[in-house]
């Protein structure tokens, strides 16, 4: 009850206080183009419908899988089997951000994409198929869930993603031996802060100046939101934008430091 009202009350807090939904009071060319062109881009790819009528399929799966936690568990699914369409209820990315993760790789076009918390892929399958020349390295502790997405990337002949399966800090040094370069980090999975806050400082030593990291569920508990106060607060970060479901980081010298709530 207690975490559900505070929950409610960073939600009210957010809504309050976000602005620059069209990029009006932006002064950086740089955030005022990304608002216009990414956040507020109505266009779709033809690869969008793919990952939509597969995530509309998922929806309605009585399939099950037993599921591993590793992380901070789901508020709402308790038991280890769960259905198919549960996972993609409360587990996977919503439409709204997948759809957003992938004007994010069209528009910027990472080289090295690194997604903490595969689940049944849909994240995934946004980077990928927004950009073919972008490798995505995706980690995922639980086995059958990793395998269950291992078939959706087959399903839509997606090529370029690598799986791993095993838990974030243990996979972490292995995946990093693949790349020099971060280009853009999703965590999304294992919602604690001091956990999220470990894989901020691991990615960020493959991190350069051009580098995006988007966190998911930052206001999901107190403790993530502290945790994402510390990384936007970070002499790194020099720009940070706050939509509440996600927060996004980038560390390009050029912007001068500044942390806005924006409202999405
Ligand atoms: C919120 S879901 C990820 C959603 C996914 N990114 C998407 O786009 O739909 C989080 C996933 O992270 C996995 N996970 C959580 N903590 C983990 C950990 N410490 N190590 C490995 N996997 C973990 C869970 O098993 C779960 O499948």
């Amino acid at each position: 009850m207690f975490q559900k009202i505070s929950f409610l009350l960073r939600f009210f807090q957010y809504k309050f206080s976000a602005r620059h939904a069209r990029g009006h009071g932006i002064h950086s060319p740089f955030l005022y183009n990304f608002i216009r062109n990414v956040l507020n881009e109505q266009g779709r790819w033809y690869a969008q419908n793919s990952i939509s009528k597969l995530y509309k399929q998922l929806l309605k799966s009585t399939e099950t899988l037993t599921v591993t936690d590793f992380g901070a568990g789901s508020k709402i699914m308790k038991s280890p089997e769960r259905k198919i369409s549960d996972i993609a209820y409360f587990s996977a990315v919503r439409p709204k951000y997948s759809e957003l993760l992938f004007r994010m790789v069209k528009y910027f076009e990472p080289k090295t994409i690194l997604e903490l918390g595969t689940s049944l892929g849909i994240g995934t399958l946004s980077f990928a198929l927004s950009n073919s020349k972008s490798m995505v390295y995706t980690i995922e502790g639980c086995p059958e869930t990793s395998n269950f997405a291992s078939k959706n990337f087959k399903k839509l002949n997606v090529k370029n993603i690598e799986q791993f399966t095993g838990e974030f800090s243990e996979q972490l040094p292995i995946v990093f031996q693949k790349f020099d370069n971060l280009d853009f980090a999703y965590i999304d999975g294992n919602h604690r802060g001091a956990a999220t806050l470990n894989y901020f400082y691991e990615c960020l030593k493959k991190a350069h100046e051009k580098s995006i990291f988007v966190f998911d569920d930052i206001h999901w508990s107190v403790d993530m939101q502290q945790a994402w106060n510390q990384i936007n607060r970070h002499p790194q970060v020099t720009l940070s934008l706050d939509l509440f479901q996600i927060g996004i980081v980038f560390f390009n010298k050029e912007l001068s430091k500044q942390h806005f709530i924006v409202k999405y």
